[in-house]
C-alpha cells in the first residue's frame, strides 16, 4: 500500500512544528526519516496515526485523500503504529492486551480473545516471532513487548507501519532480529516508515531516506551515503562522529565500591560482589549487555536500592546510609536511564525542570524567598547551552521532544558543583549532533577533576568516552579493563566468555 503526505502543516502555539510536509513511500518500501531532536517526525507520525490532527495538508492512501481523526480510522485504513513507549498493559496476556478496546476490535473483525489466540499464533509463526499469546506482559522482554506491538498492528491488517525509535530500548541482538523482521515484512508488500538516530541501522534497512530539519523537508538522501553525509544533512553542519580527548590523570579516589551486592524479594543477588574505584579526572565506563544488574548498580550509588551488602562510600560518604537528596546534593549528579520516570516532571516547566534538586539553594532561594528572574536566567542559559528545541522555558517538560527532555535532564545534572556524575545511558535518544556535544561534556566534567561513570550498553560510546572499562555480567564486574582493549575482546567478555578461552565466566 502507498501512502502520501501533501503539504502537511502542524503547529502548536507559534511554533510549526510541521511545516508543508511532503512525503510519500511505496508499496514494499522501508523509508526512513532522519532528524535531529525536535525536527518534527513524532508530531508528523502522530498526525498520521489520528493521535493529532493537521492543521492543513492531506494524507492520502493508494492515491485517495482519507481522513484520519483517531487510531481506530487509521488502523481502519491499513495503518499501524509502534511507539517507543509501548502501550501495554503489564498484568494482561498478550492476547487480552490485544482484543483490549471490544468495541474497536469488534468494528474491526477481532471478536473474541479464542479468535485473537489463534491470530496470535499465525502471525508468530509466519514471522518467526515466538510470541506466546497466553504470556503476561510484564514478564516479557522488552523486545518480544516490541513483537506484540507489531503483532496487534499486523491483526488489523496494518499495510503501512510506522515505528517511531523503535530500537532506543533493544540489545542489539534484539535490533538485529527486528531489523530481519522488518525486511520480511517488507517482502510480504508492507510498506514501512521507519524514524531512528542510529544512522547505520538507517543504512541497513532503508529503501530511502528523507530528512527532516526545524518542521521542513530539507531534503533525501540514498543509504548509500556515509555516516558523515547522513549527519551533515541532518544537523546542517559538519559533525565529528569522534570524540576528541587528551590522556586522563587521574587523581584521588572518589567513588570507592566494595563488595557491593543488592538483593532481589528472594535474597538472589542481582548485583553480586562488586568492588571497583574511580578517581578524579577519571571516566570508568559500565558496559555489559542491559538487565546485567546495571540499573540496580546505578540507582545504589545514589542510595535508591534497599537490600544490600557491602558498602559504596563516595569522597568518604556513606551513599547507603544517606538519603538520595542528601547524596545529590552532597556532590551526585544523577542522569537517569529512563528519563520520563526519574529525570523529570512532566508537569512542570522546563525552567523548573532544570532546577529540581536545586530550587532550595542559591541563587534561587534564600531565606524562605523565592527568585524567579534567576530561575528564568538559569534556564535561559542552561537552553542556550545544550540547544533544547523549545518555544518557551515556560512550556511544560511534557511538550518537549524525546530528545530534548534527555537534554533538559543533562543540562541539569551538568550544571551543579559535583564530585561525581553517574549517567546511565546517557545519550539515548539522542541526535548525532547532541551527541557529540554530549560527549564532549562529559570528558569536560573529566578535565575538570570530576570522577564520572558512564553505564552504556553502545560499544560506540563505551570506547568514545571511557578511560577505563568495567563489563558487567549476571551481576558481576567479570573483568576492568583499560580502554585500549579491543572491541572483540569486550564483546566476549559482555557474553560472559574470557578471552583467549571459551570457558564461562
Ligand atoms: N503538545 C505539544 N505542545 C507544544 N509543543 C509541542 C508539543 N508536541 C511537540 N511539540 C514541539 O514540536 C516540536 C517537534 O517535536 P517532535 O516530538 O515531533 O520532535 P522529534 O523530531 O520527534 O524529536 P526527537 O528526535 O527528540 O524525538 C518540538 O519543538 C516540540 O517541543
Ligand atoms: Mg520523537
Amino acid at each position: 500500500m502507498s501512502l502520501e503526505l501533501r503539504g502537511i502543516t502542524k503547529s502548536f502555539g507559534a511554533l510549526v512544528a510541521n511545516d508543508s510536509i511532503d512525503l510519500a513511500v511505496n508499496d514494499g518500501e522501508i523509508l526512513a526519516i532522519l532528524g535531529e531532536n525536535g525536527a518534527g517526525k513524532s508530531t508528523l507520525m502522530n498526525v498520521v496515526y489520528g493521535l493529532l490532527q493537521p492543521d492543513s495538508g492531506t494524507i492520502a492512501v493508494n492515491g485517495k485523500v482519507i481522513t484520519i481523526h483517531s487510531p481506530l480510522d487509521a488502523l481502519e485504513a491499513g495503518i499501524g503504529m509502534v511507539h517507543q513507549h509501548f502501550m501495554l498493559i503489564p498484568v494482561f496476556t498478550v492476547a487480552e492486551n490485544i482484543v483490549l478496546g471490544n468495541e474497536q476490535s469488534n468494528k474491526l473483525g477481532i471478536l473474541n480473545l479464542e479468535q485473537a489466540r489463534a491470530e496470535i499464533r499465525r502471525i508468530s509463526d509466519e514471522f518467526n516471532f515466538h510470541v506466546d499469546p497466553d504470556a503476561l506482559v510484564e514478564n516479557l522482554p522488552v523486545g518480544i513487548q516490541q513483537r506484540v506491538e507489531i503483532i496487534r498492528a499486523l491483526i488489523y491488517n496494518a499495510q503501512v507501519l510506522i515505528l517511531d525509535e523503535p530500537t532506543a530500548v533493544l540489545t542489539p541482538q534484539e535490533t538485529d532480529e527486528l531489523l530481519r523482521n522488518l525486511k520480511k515484512l517488507r517482502e510480504s508488500g508492507r510498506s514501512i516508515v521507519f524514524i531512528s538516530h542510529k544512522l547505520r541501522e538507517v543504512k541497513e534497512i532503508a529503501d530511502k531516506i528523507t530528512i527532516i530539519r526545524r518542521g521542513k523537508v530539507v531534503g533525501s538522501a540514498s543509504p548509500s551515503a556515509s555516516q558523515e553525509e547522513l549527519a551533515n544533512l541532518m544537523v546542517g553542519r559538519e559533525v565529528d562522529l569522534k570524540v576528541d580527548k587528551q590522556a586522563h590523570k587521574p587523581g584521588e579516589p572518589i567513588v570507592e565500591v566494595k563488595n557491593f551486592s543488592q538483593l532481589d524479594h528472594y535474597g538472589r543477588p542481582i548485583v553480586d560482589d562488586v568492588s571497583f574505584e574511580v578517581r578524579a579526572g577519571e571516566i570508568l565506563a559500565i558496559a555489559g549487555v542491559q538487565g546485567n544488574g546495571q540499573s540496580e548498580l546505578a540507582e545504589s550509588m545514589l542510595g535508591l536500592q534497599e537490600n544490600t551488602k557491602g558498602s559504596i562510600k563516595v569522597s568518604g560518604h556513606d551513599v547507603l546510609a544517606n538519603g538520595v537528596l542528601e547524596n545529590l546534593r552532597s556532590g551526585i549528579a544523577y542522569i537517569p536511564e529512563d528519563r520520563e520516570k526519574d529525570g523529570l516532571i512532566s508537569s512542570f516547566s522546563i525552567a523548573e525542570n532544570l532546577i529540581l534538586d536545586i530550587h532550595q539553594n542559591q541563587p534561587f532561594s534564600s531565606k524562605g524567598l523565592y527568585f524567579p528572574d534567576k530561575v528564568e536566567a538559569n534556564a535561559n542559559a542552561r537552553v542556550a547551552e545544550f540547544d533544547v528545541r523549545t518555544q518557551s522555558i515556560f512550556d511544560s517538560a511534557s511538550s518537549l521532544s524525546g530528545g530534548n527532555k534527555q537534554k533538559v535532564v543533562i543540562a541539569r545534572e551538568l550544571s551543579r558543583p559535583v564530585k561525581l556524575v553517574i549517567a546511565c545511558q546517557p545519550t539515548r535518544g539522542l541526535d548525532v549532533g547532541s551527541i557529540e556535544f554530549v560527549h564532549r561534556r562529559l570528558v569536560e566534567e573529566r578535565d575538570q577533576g570530576r570522577a564520572v561513570i558512564v553505564f552504556s550498553t553502545e560499544l560506540d560510546e563505551v570506547f568514545a568516552l571511557a578511560d577505563r572499562i568495567a563489563i558487567m555480567f549476571k551481576g558481576r564486574i567479570i573483568a576492568i579493563v583499560p580502554a585500549t582493549e579491543s572491541r572483540e575482546n569486550i564483546g566476549l567478555y559482555m557474553a560472559g566468555l574470557t578471552p583467549g578461552s571459551t570457558a564461562n565466566a
